[in-house]
């Protein structure tokens, strides 16, 4: 008979790579890192990693490489994607051939070095990290700013009404820590097929570090449609947090008042984990999100509990077109039996949507 430790072994390794999948022990030597980027990237991407376009080499290139020393830039990409594009070069992850790969020339610790080096030429510590712009959940509100449009489809199961609910989001980044919102949003049920709200609002980094992300929004929702409503004003805090390397958490909590009577306003908090364990970001994600929402004037039994598992699936090579379906499932009394949702979400800061698939 095996003796139980051997027998719990392969469980003990499975565990440390379902929590470690790809951490690096490596401590980042900038002096390495430095060494090595004026002998190979420099030549490509300018000494201080600002590339000059009157260069003979860059104008060879055919495609000017992207400002390393921009804060912004610098700030929004994260340590692991970059990490990728030095090492696979940039086809591997949808962006030119030009950038090639380094991974017969350099180590992985040269990689992680160069690319630290990389990532400390500029100050960036005003701006949001990139590593904190995690995967956008189905209901739960995203903390990071960023360049991004999304559609969302919800189809619900209602009977005699089956509601097809659509919304077209455009979020434009606004200076160091700020989003722009812009959402359109069209109903088509058994009664009609129309827009029914266009809500404008703001989005402010408040607080982060290299594990943490709070965020605040201030949004406000116009009906366009024949109702009588005065619209509603929407508020959120967002927050997102990198559990180990391998998961992710993010919560929101929101607030919504009808501007006729904000009393007979509503609450919601949402919470998502998603599991990230791979650094390629063409692969399925699976994450699970479970919502509350409560009227203020609550009475018994209307608190609302629904649970959404999903997938998140990178569908270009860098992952900046991505697919996410979910099926929201009542864990109280509701009037719809599941809904199915569809969210399809471009960042636009990474390139067009048609690059790199
Ligand atoms: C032969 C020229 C060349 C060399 C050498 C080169 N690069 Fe690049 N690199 C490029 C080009 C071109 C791009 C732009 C790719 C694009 O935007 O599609 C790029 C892009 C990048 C990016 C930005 C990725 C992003 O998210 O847009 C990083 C980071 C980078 N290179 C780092 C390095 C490092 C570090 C080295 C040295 C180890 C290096 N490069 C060597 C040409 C080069």
């Amino acid at each position: 008979m095996l003796n139980p430790i051997l027998r719990a072994r392969p469980l003990l390794a499975s565990a440390i790579v379902l929590l470690l999948p790809f951490s690096s022990l490596h401590a980042a030597d900038l002096q390495s890192g430095k060494a090595v980027f004026t002998s190979t990237c420099a030549v490509c991407h300018g000494p201080a990693g600002s590339p000059d376009p009157d260069n003979p080499v860059v104008q060879g290139l055919g495609v000017v490489p992207a400002d390393l020393s921009d804060p912004l830039f610098n700030s929004r990409e994260p340590t692991g994607d970059w990490e990728m594009v030095v090492k696979y070069g940039g086809h591997a992850m949808g962006l030119a051939v030009q950038m090639p790969p380094h991974s017969e020339s350099l180590s992985d610790e040269q990689v992680a070095d160069v690319t630290a080096y990389v990532k400390s030429l500029v100050d960036t510590s005003a701006y949001p990290p990139g590593e904190m712009n995690l995967f956008l959940p189905t209901r739960t509100k995203k903390a990071f700013p960023e360049d991004e449009v999304v559609y969302k489809g919800r189809y619900s199961d209602e009977p005699g009404e089956n509601p097809l609910k659509s919304v077209l989001e455009i979020e434009k980044r606004i200076g160091k820590r700020g989003q722009g919102i812009l959402e359109l949003v069209h109903v088509n049920d058994a009664l009609r097929s129309e827009l029914t709200e266009v809500e404008v609002g703001y989005k402010h980094a408040l607080s982060w570090s290299a594990e943490h992300i709070l965020s605040g929004a201030v949004i406000y929702a116009i009906p366009v449609d024949s109702g009588d409503s005065d619209g509603e004003l929407q508020t959120y805090l967002a927050y997102g947090t990198e559990l180990s390397p391998a998961w992710v958490l993010q919560s929101s909590l929101r607030l919504k008042f009808p501007m006729d009577k904000a009393s007979d306003g509503a609450a919601e908090l949402a919470g998502s984990l998603h599991y990230v364990h791979s650094p390629w970001p063409r692969r399925v994600f699976p994450g699970l999100e479970v919502v509350g929402e409560t009227p203020f004037r609550s009475r018994n039994g209307d608190l609302e509990w629904t649970a959404l598992p999903q997938v998140r699936i990178g569908l270009t090579r860098g992952g900046h077109v991505a697919l996410n379906l979910a099926l929201e499932l009542p864990l109280s009394d509701q009037s719809w039996d599941n809904r199915v949702w569809v969210t399809l979400l471009w960042d636009f800061a990474d390139g067009g949507f048609f690059k790199g698939w």
